[in-house]
């Protein structure tokens, strides 16, 4: 997709606040700090539209993004960030579950996945919810800058196992810092909405 316009939206916080124009939407989830914004901006090859941090737990919203006038990234909390209280972290569950099980519009989930590491027990947990409540997934392993490409397969491979990942699920390798996987993930979204 050639990205011609991208732009901020609102930050919902509840469901009367969710954009109307029907356009599908595409939901980025994944773990406080994995580089959930940092591949929005990527994906529109812009340094900043969606707010990064180096601090967890930045995004507390569903901030939408809208892509010419073709579909939504909607920008989900992080979670598994330990500084949040129970109540709230309970708070955001439910919004989230909502949005999630609700929101018709929604066509794609990305499981934003740290390349690096295993998938956490949250991963694991969200990954195995999404798939129970039948959404389509597709599964991102992102920061591959940060390990030598020698290795990009053998951590695949843990996370594809410690997920139990549907072999029909895809899986994109990406990298918001090299732009690794752009193209691909691209065509993942594509084949989704039909464009
Ligand atoms: P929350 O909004 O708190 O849930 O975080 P997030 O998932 O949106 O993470 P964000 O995009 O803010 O990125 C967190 C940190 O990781 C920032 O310091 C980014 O610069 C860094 N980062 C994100 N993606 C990559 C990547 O592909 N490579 C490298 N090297 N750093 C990355
Ligand atoms: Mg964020």
């Amino acid at each position: 997709m050639k990205v011609n316009q991208a732009e901020f939206v609102i930050s919902a916080v509840r469901p009367s606040q969710y954009p109307e124009d029907g356009l599908p939407e595409i939901a980025l989830a994944g773990r406080s700090n994995v580089g959930k914004s940092s591949l929005i901006n990527r994906m529109i090859q812009r340094k900043n539209l969606a707010r990064t941090s180096s601090k967890p737990g930045k995004t507390q919203q569903l901030n939408y993004y809208r892509i010419n006038t073709d579909l939504f990234f909607v920008d989900l909390p992080g979670y598994g960030y330990a500084q949040v209280s129970k109540t709230e972290r309970e708070k955001w569950g439910k919004f989230i579950e909502a949005y999630l099980t609700g929101r018709e519009l929604l066509k794609l989930v990305l499981l934003i996945i740290d390349l690096r590491h295993p998938p956490s027990k949250d991963d694991q947990a969200m990954y195995a919810w999404l798939k129970h409540n039948g959404l389509p997934v597709c599964i991102v392993t992102t920061k591959a800058d940060k390990i030598p490409k020698g290795k990009w397969q053998k951590h695949i491979k843990i996370i594809k196992e410690t997920l139990e990942a549907d072999k029909g699920d895809p899986l994109v390798l990406f990298s918001s810092e090299i732009g690794l996987g752009k193209d691909e993930l691209w065509q993942v979204i594509e084949e989704r909405i039909g464009y």
